[in-house]
C-alpha cells in the first residue's frame, strides 16, 4: 500500500526549527517574480497559531498584490525613509555594517511596488493606552504572529522582512487599504523570493542580555550558549 501523500511529499516548511531561527532576518532584495497565493495562505495560517491577549485573535491580514494599492504604501514609505533615512545616513557615517543595511532599506524603497506581496498584519479592537500592560497587549497581540510569518517564510526560502516605515500614518496607510477605523495597521511584511542568500544574523553574545534574579546580576557574561 503506498503511503498517504503528507508523508510522501516534502512540507515546504520542513527546515529544523534551529535552523530557521538562527537564519532568519530581514531580507529586503526581492525578485519581482509572482509567489503562489497557496503558500502566502498558508504563511497566514501558521502565523495564526501565535498566541493574542485574552485569546482574542483579534489579527486581520491583508495581502495586497495590486500594483496600485503597493504603489500607495511605496510612497509612505519613501516618505517616511527620505527623513529617518537621511537622519540614519548621519548616524552611520563611520558604520560600515549599519550602511550596508541602509543601502538595503533604500532598495526596498526605490524597489517597493516591484515586490510580488506586501502583507499588512491588523489588529481589530481599540488601543487602550493604559494601564501600561494594556499597551503591552495589544501590540503584544500581533508581534508574535509575525514572527511565525518570518520563521515560516524563511523555512519556505522566501525573503521577508519586518518594516513599519510605510505606517507613519494610520490615517494614510488605512486610507490605501480601505481599512475600517476599528481595524489598525501595526505591521508591514514584504515578501518575496529573494535576491541573495540568508545568512547569520549578528546580534550580542547572550551573556550580555541576560539578569538572574535582579537587574544586573550577569553571572553568564563572557558565555555563549552554544
Ligand atoms: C518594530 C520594528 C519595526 C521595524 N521597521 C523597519 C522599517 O520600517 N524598515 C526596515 O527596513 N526595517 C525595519 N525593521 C527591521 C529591523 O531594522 C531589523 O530587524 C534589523 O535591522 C535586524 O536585521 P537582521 O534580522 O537582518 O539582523 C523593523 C523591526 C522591528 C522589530
Amino acid at each position: 500500500m503506498s503511503e498517504p501523500a503528507s508523508q510522501t511529499v516534502e512540507s515546504p516548511f520542513a527546515m529544523p526549527l534551529e535552523e530557521a531561527m538562527s537564519t532568519q532576518r530581514a531580507i529586503r532584495r526581492l525578485r519581482p517574480d509572482p509567489v503562489d497565493d497557496a503558500l502566502v495562505l498558508r504563511l497566514v495560517e501558521l502565523a495564526q497559531k501565535a498566541p493574542t491577549g485574552s485569546n482574542a485573535q483579534n489579527w486581520e491580514f491583508v495581502i495586497v498584490k495590486d500594483r496600485a494599492v503597493k504603489e500607495k504604501l511605496g510612497a509612505l514609505n519613501r516618505g517616511a525613509w527620505r527623513l529617518y533615512g537621511g537622519i540614519g545616513r548621519w548616524l552611520a557615517r563611520e558604520d560600515p555594517a549599519m550602511q550596508r543595511i541602509i543601502k538595503a532599506v533604500q532598495w526596498q524603497a526605490d524597489h517597493f511596488a516591484d515586490i510580488p506581496v506586501i502583507v499588512v498584519a491588523c489588529l481589530r479592537g481599540p488601543r487602550v493606552p493604559f494601564p501600561p500592560v494594556a499597551a503591552t497587549s495589544y501590540y503584544g497581540s500581533i508581534y508574535p504572529s509575525v514572527q511565525n510569518l518570518l520563521l515560516a517564510a524563511r523555512a519556505a526560502g522566501l525573503g521577508a522582512a519586518l518594516i513599519t516605515l510605510p505606517l507613519w500614518s494610520h490615517f494614510l496607510a488605512r486610507r490605501a487599504l480601505g481599512l475600517p477605523w476599528g481595524v489598525s495597521p501595526c505591521a508591514v511584511v514584504p515578501l518575496g523570493w529573494p535576491t541573495g542568500r540568508y545568512g547569520p544574523t549578528t546580534r550580542k553574545p547572550v551573556g550580555e542580555i541576560v539578569h538572574v534574579d535582579r537587574y544586573g546580576n550577569q553571572p553568564f557574561r563572557g558565555e555563549k550558549a552554544s
